[in-house]
């Protein structure tokens, strides 16, 4: 980061006392920081210990006879390399999403050309409020990036989603936005893996899938500068560098993780073979081998893919279709009835690759437009995936 300018603002929350350590890794790696900060960042926090961190004088007046005699405000906003606020509160996203400019930094986040992250921190009732929800919806829309926020445990003794990001993971992202890359402004929300539906307390059901693709790709697109989140069933791979992991077992609790996170992303991947159907009763106690037959009973699982391509603001979609037969003709209509942008179709019988094997081929199918990539190691078919999906999500806008 040697000689880039990071512009970091402060809003009033109580994650601002993270905003040190931030200003102190970012100083660390090189970077010029301006601290700005709101008039509620300074219950929590005082701009003297900023500036003692930063080297720099904290800004937060816009009506400052000093600074503003040269319209200081456009000036902070020309200067940055990169706007961060971290913690952006609720009450901050609601502002920028109504462009008001009533303070120093929605002011200079409004005349700013640099690129915009906010990394939110609230309550998580607060986060999943439909205003909250359909600001975040509104910034994300105008190409303002979401860093986060976190699911776990609060300042006010709850759990859920709201957690500022850790400096340590925030610098990570500054990093690779940086530094570039395809989708170095893109946050990435994908499933990989099986899920396990229980039948009773030691017994499931589920599927080959061993999450080789879907750990590639989310790799693939990491390496790319995506900020990935990896919602995975149960496999025996180990959880890739930098990218954030949420560990599954059922459709159910994929489709919660995935429900929980999709809002503040760009692109949803579904590489996970969901099950479609799980048992209808989970016994409490282990079936006894006494009758000759057994029925067990299933129901259908909700389809997370179509769930969140129906969404009012729904992310670009990237489908999977494991087909047994004419793959491109079923995936085609899958990708039509389900509603995706994209759809990867893949031949899953078994001297083909698909489940289990380190190698796979796919035809991705998008409107208007078809991609063979034959079989390869499915490293390299998630590279190339990621290159092709660069193309058709530029051309979406
Ligand atoms: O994990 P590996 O061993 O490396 O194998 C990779 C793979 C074969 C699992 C992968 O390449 C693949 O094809 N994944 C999708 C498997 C699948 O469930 O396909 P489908 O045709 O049944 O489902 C279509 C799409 O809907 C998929 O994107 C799936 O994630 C999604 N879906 C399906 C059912 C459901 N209830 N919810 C979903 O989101």
């Amino acid at each position: 980061m040697n000689g880039k300018r990071v512009l970091v603002g402060v809003t009033g929350g109580i994650a601002a006392y993270k905003s040190v350590e931030l200003v102190r890794l970012l100083r660390r790696a090189g970077a010029e920081v301006q601290v700005v900060v709101t008039r509620a960042a300074t219950e929590f926090i005082t701009p003297m210990t900023l500036q003692a961190i930063s080297g720099r004088v904290v800004r937060q007046q816009l009506f400052d006879p000093v600074n503003e005699a040269a319209m200081g405000h456009i000036e902070l906003a020309r200067w940055a390399d990169l706007v961060l606020v971290a913690p952006a509160s609720a009450d901050f996203m609601a502002r920028l999403a109504a462009g008001m400019a009533d303070d120093l930094l929605t002011t200079l986040s409004l005349a700013t050309e640099a690129p915009l992250v906010l990394a939110p921190a609230m309550n998580r009732a607060m986060w999943r409020n439909p205003a909250t929800r359909e600001n975040v919806a509104r910034l994300i829309r105008r190409g303002i990036r979401m860093w986060g926020p976190a699911v776990g445990d609060q300042a006010c003794g709850e759990q859920g989603p709201g957690r500022m990001l850790e400096p340590a993971q925030l610098i990570d992202q500054v990093q690779r936005l940086l530094a570039g890359g395809l989708f170095s402004d893109v946050q990435l929300l994908i499933t990989a893996g099986p899920t396990r539906e229980a039948i009773d307390p030691v017994r499931f059901l589920s599927n080959r899938s061993s999450g080789k693709m879907g750990y590639a790709l989310a790799r693939s697109f990491a390496a790319q500068g995506a900020l990935v989140t990896l919602v995975s069933g149960p496999v025996s791979l180990q959880e890739p560098p930098g990218i954030n992991c949420v560990q599954v077992e059922t459709a159910l609790q994929m489709r919660a993780a995935v429900m929980e996170r999709v809002a503040a992303c760009n692109i949803f991947v579904a590489c996970a073979a969901v099950a479609d159907y799980r048992p209808l009763e989970v016994m409490a106690r282990k079936i006894k081998k006494q009758a000759q037959r057994l029925r067990i009973e299933l129901i259908r699982n909700p389809d997370i893919l179509a769930e969140v391509a129906a969404m009012d603001v729904a992310p670009f979609t990237l489908g999977f279709a494991a087909e047994t037969e004419r793959p491109v003709e079923q995936a085609e209509q899958k990708r039509i009835s389900k509603g995706v942008d994209a759809i990867a179709a893949n031949l899953v019988a078994a001297a083909e690759g698909g489940f289990e094997r380190d190698e796979n081929a796919l035809t991705l199918l998008w409107e208007g437009g078809r991609k063979q990539l034959p079989m390869m190691e499915k490293g390299l078919l998630a590279d190339e995936l990621v290159k092709q999906m660069a193309e058709i999500y530029a051309k979406k806008g």
